[in-house]
């Protein structure tokens, strides 16, 4: 056996210990069950977390608007959805209240419902409702006062 042979197969042999030995390393470093997901509790406990509550306010009684969480982000709804879900085909309660064509662009004062955008019409004039928009809530969430399970550190482009 040629000495350069020799010392390969020595240092493979090295290395091949040493890898096992990394192994059984890992092995040993066993992971506790409450460090294994999001949650602080084991992950064999069920967690119960706190029922969502929504804002009761009837519509046109909060006239205020939510935040939005960044430019063109659909937004929230601040008033009860109540009684107006599920949408369906044949029911559809914010459309009635929000298809308000010529108030679109018009200073809308408290109680008035905001018009839904012109992106949202087929033909704006005509107050066409464009039917990929039909399922408002697809897009629109009602707000609920919850503090968040895991904080979330997304920022608003060119926001603080
Ligand atoms: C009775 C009329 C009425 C109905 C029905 C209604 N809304 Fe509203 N909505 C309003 C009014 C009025 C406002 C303005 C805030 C306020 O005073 O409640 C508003 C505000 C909103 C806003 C906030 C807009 C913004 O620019 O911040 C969204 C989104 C919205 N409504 C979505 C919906 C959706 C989705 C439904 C159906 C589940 C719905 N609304 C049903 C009257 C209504
Ligand atoms: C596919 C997603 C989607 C659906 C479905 C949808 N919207 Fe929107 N909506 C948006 C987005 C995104 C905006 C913000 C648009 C913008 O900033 O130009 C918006 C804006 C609005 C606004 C605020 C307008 C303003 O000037 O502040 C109202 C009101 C609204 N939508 C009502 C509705 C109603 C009512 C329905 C159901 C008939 C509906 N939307 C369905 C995505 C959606």
């Amino acid at each position: 056996m040629s000495k350069i042979v020799r010392k390969t197969m020595l240092v493979s042999a090295l290395m091949a210990s040493l890898y096992s030995l990394a192994a059984i390393a890992v092995q040993d470093q066993a992971i506790p069950d409450d460090a294994i997901g999001l949650s602080k509790t084991s992950v064999y406990d069920v967690p119960e977390p706190a029922v969502t509550e929504y804002g009761e306010a009837d519509a046109g009684t909060v006239g205020k608007r939510a935040e939005r969480s960044y430019m063109t982000a659909p937004p929230m709804i601040p008033h009860t959805t109540k009684d107006m879900l599920p949408i369906r085909q044949d029911f559809n309660l914010c459309k009635d209240c929000h298809v308000q064509p010529a108030l679109i662009g018009e200073k809308i004062t408290k109680g008035l419902p905001v018009p839904a955008p012109a992106s949202h019409y087929v033909d704006v004039k005509e107050g066409q409702l464009y039917m990929g928009r039909w399922n408002c809530t697809q897009c629109h969430a009602p707000q609920a006062k919850v503090s968040p399970l895991v904080k979330n550190t997304f920022k608003k482009p060119g926001g603080k």
